[in-house]
């Protein structure tokens, strides 16, 4: 089969499109016939070597599918739905996702709900997931509350805005200057141009006691900022470094670094006093608890059953193309999904 490799760590023209033989599904697993691919800002981090975990090169990156079922080897003890050749799903995998075919454990496979197209499915798990994790699992955060929401255009950014407008609470959101018009037409109540303004003085203006929830995988700095918009008993949601990442593409130690070194450190004593907590939250882990990720994404799929969640596919790249897809993104130009299709 062909699948995209990553030949060493580095900037997009590292990948390139190769035969590997086909996976083998054992016991307890799914073959799917792949029809589309979500990338995630992860899978940069991977390509740079920049993510915890990552296999050393050369490896296929990938962590999210939608296609069709091939085959399924029965397990010992059957785990999650039972899903059959021919049956339309999605899948969480570790690694490997950017292939013509791909093997993934019953555990981690999703029908998908009826009318779905595969490249909103291939948009739907992680970052909805990762969402609604943090909001309501994590966060408990309640109608009315008030959430900022950095890199609100992105895959993870807009489903946390669509589950917080689900939920009835007032939403702030972070993104680039052309994406502000954007922000507010996806209900963003506060858009904040990250181009042009300090996100806290604007929360500050908005909201001057401070927010209930702040959503940042920026990190570095950006996790000091965060923790001071925070009102009492706010929730700072810590996921993601992408502030490691530069606009090369390339690996830095340096910028990752310097990202470390202005990374706050949180004294217990201090979040008691301000009655404050901070969140860590990594979808990697939270999949060993199968079944409540699984309950999670049943309530993510009635939400879209019912209108009010919706997958944006910012751009399709055939799997070919993914170098281009992800400069596209690292050029900070999607607003939604970045999707890789094939035939
Ligand atoms: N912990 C978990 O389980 C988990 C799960 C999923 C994702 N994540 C993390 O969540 C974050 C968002 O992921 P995603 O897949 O939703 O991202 P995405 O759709 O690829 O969006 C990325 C957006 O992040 C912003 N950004 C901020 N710093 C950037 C940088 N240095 N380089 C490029 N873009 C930058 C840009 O928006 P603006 O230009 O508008 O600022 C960009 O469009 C990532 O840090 C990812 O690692 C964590």
């Amino acid at each position: 089969m062909r699948a995209l490799v990553v030949r060493r760590y580095g900037a997009p023209e590292v990948f390139e499109l190769q035969q590997v033989p086909d996976p083998q599904p054992k016991a307890g697993e799914v073959l799917i016939r792949v029809k589309a691919i979500g990338v995630n800002f992860a899978d940069l981090l991977q390509r740079m070597g920049l993510y915890p975990g990552t296999p050393k090169p050369p490896f296929v990156p990938g962590l999210e599918v939608a296609g069709v079922v091939e085959r399924v080897v029965e397990g010992p003890r059957p785990e999650g739905e039972t899903v059959k050749p021919g049956d339309a799903v999605v899948a969480l995998t570790d690694f490997h996702g950017y292939a013509e075919w791909v093997v993934a454990s019953t555990k981690y496979v999703y029908r998908l709900p009826a009318g779905m197209p595969f490249n909103e499915g291939a948009a739907i798990s992680l970052n909805y997931l990762t969402a609604y994790h943090s909001i309501f699992t994590m966060g408990n955060l309640q109608p009315g509350d008030r959430i900022l929401i950095h890199s609100a255009a992105g895959g993870v950014g807009i489903a946390a805005v669509q589950l917080a407008h689900a939920r009835g609470l007032v939403v702030f959101g972070t993104g680039g200057g052309s994406k502000q018009e954007f922000l507010r037409r996806i209900g963003v109540a506060h858009a904040i141009d990250n181009e042009k303004s300090d996100f806290a003085q604007v929360v500050q203006k908005y909201a001057p006691g401070g927010v209930e929830m702040v959503m940042d995988a920026i990190g570095g700095k950006s996790f000091a900022s965060s923790y001071e918009c925070l009102a009492p008993s706010g929730r700072l949601v810590v996921y993601g470094f992408s502030a490691a990442a530069g606009a090369s593409g390339k690996r830095s130690w340096l910028r990752g670094l310097t990202a470390m070194a202005q990374t706050p450190k949180f004294h217990p004593l201090k979040l008691m006093s301000k009655s404050a907590a901070i969140i860590g939250v990594n979808l990697g882990q939270v999949r060993a608890r199968g079944t409540h990720l699984r309950t999670e994404l049943g309530e993510i799929f009635r939400l879209y059953g019912e209108g009010k969640v919706k997958p944006v596919i910012s751009k399709t790249f055939p799997l070919e193309q993914g170098a281009a897809a992800h400069q596209f993104i690292q050029d900070r130009k999607n607003v939604g999904k970045v999707i890789l299709t094939l035939k």
